[in-house]
């Protein structure tokens, strides 16, 4: 039975309505996997480390419902006061909780606003809507980055809640410029919080931190989950001291298992120049790969500081992921996204065998 033909369908969120569920491309044995952003497995003996730490843990008690262990380490990482952190299963359960935390309609408005640039991360519209908040895009400029003019317009325009810069930006893979992102913020002063996911900062080499302290309205987003510990899901959100009280309020007690604080707190504690240094190695063959790429006639590569690429491939990109595809190489195509994205891949930096089998696949698909 559909809940169209349900007697509780009149219960539910209108907004669902825009919606679909998440769900994957199924992965054909054998394929490579460069579609999600993930990052290859970690040194084999580093692997079996943060695997072992979670030894000790009492699987018949609740977790530490604060997480103390692992809050300490994320604020270290992050370079955070603990008290900022409120920390979540991935950062996708932040993003949702600072959407149905702030969603007090402004006076006059039946409904609260979410801002973002498009094309962005897709989780920032779905838990908008779900929270019953109005999502507003406006479109990045022909180089990706932020239409500073076009922002302020609909910052006056619609009055946001919440206005969220995932930079570097998924999937342009681009870190917008500073100037932009702080005119922005100066935009957004007293009005809406601003929210800087540094989902891909460890591929950058540059977060955020500082930007915060002077901006009482600014926010931060991170994340395990692209340095090589998805499996965890450890996120979080740093916030100004009052909000993250706030909000902590409305966080589920024991959010984070209790495995999963154990590896990540670990992971964080004794092998954080080994992640970083991870990082670095994935930046240094993302660059590689992008070369490599672009001497490939149609293709245009452009410039990354996450870890994937975004190449136009020249014409629909459809059947280009196809061909992909039927080669056992999986990426994320956006040819169902729009026009604009019709002829747009976005692809996960890997190994370098994996990157040999993209790059013949590849020149084959657009011969
Ligand atoms: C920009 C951005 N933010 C946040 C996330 C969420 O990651 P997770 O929930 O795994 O922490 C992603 C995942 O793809 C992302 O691209």
């Amino acid at each position: 039975m559909t809940m169209k033909s349900s007697p509780l369908s009149s219960l539910l969120r209108p907004q669902l309505a825009q919606l679909d569920a998440y769900v994957p491309h199924a992965a054909p044995e054998g394929c490579v996997r460069m579609d999600a952003n993930e990052s290859p497995p970690l040194d084999a003996a580093i692997t079996e480390a943060i695997l072992r730490s979670a030894d000790g843990v009492r699987l018949e008690r609740y977790p530490d419902a604060r997480a103390t262990r692992l809050r300490e380490a994320v604020a270290s990482w992050a370079r955070c006061a603990p008290s900022q952190l409120v920390l979540g299963t991935g950062s996708d359960e932040p993003i949702a909780l600072l959407l149905s935390t702030l969603s007090q309609p402004k006076p006059g408005r039946a409904r609260a606003v979410c801002l973002v640039p498009t094309p962005t991360f897709v989780m920032y519209r779905v838990s908008a809507l779900t929270a019953g908040l109005d999502v507003e895009g406006v479109p990045l400029d022909e180089r990706w980055d932020l239409d500073v003019d076009a922002m302020v317009a609909a910052i006056d325009r619609h009055d946001p809640n919440v206005l969220f810069l995932a930079s570097p930006n998924n999937p342009t893979a681009n870190r917008y410029s500073d100037d932009r992102v702080a005119r922005v913020i100066d935009a957004c002063r007293d009005r809406c919080l601003v929210v800087l996911d540094e989902a891909y900062a460890p591929f950058s080499g540059r977060d955020y931190a500082d930007t915060m302290a002077p901006h009482p309205h600014v926010a931060r987003l991170g994340t395990l989950s692209k340095i090589g510990l998805a499996a965890l899901r450890v996120g979080w959100a740093i916030l100004p001291e009052l909000l993250a009280h706030e909000i902590d309020k409305a966080r589920q007690p024991f959010n984070v298992d209790a495995v999963a604080q154990a590896m990540a707190a670990f992971a964080l504690e004794a092998h954080t120049d080994a992640l970083r240094a991870n990082a670095r190695a994935i930046a240094a063959r993302r660059d590689a790969l992008a070369r490599e790429l672009s001497s490939i006639d149609g293709l245009r590569v452009f410039e990354s500081d996450a870890n994937f690429l975004w190449m136009d491939v020249g014409r629909d990109a459809g059947p280009v992921f196809d061909a992909l595809l039927a080669q056992g190489v999986l990426v994320r195509s956006f040819h169902r996204a729009g026009p604009r994205l019709a002829s747009l891949l976005r692809v996960t930096v890997s190994t370098e065998a994996h990157h040999e089998r993209l790059v013949t696949a590849l020149r084959e698909a657009v011969r």
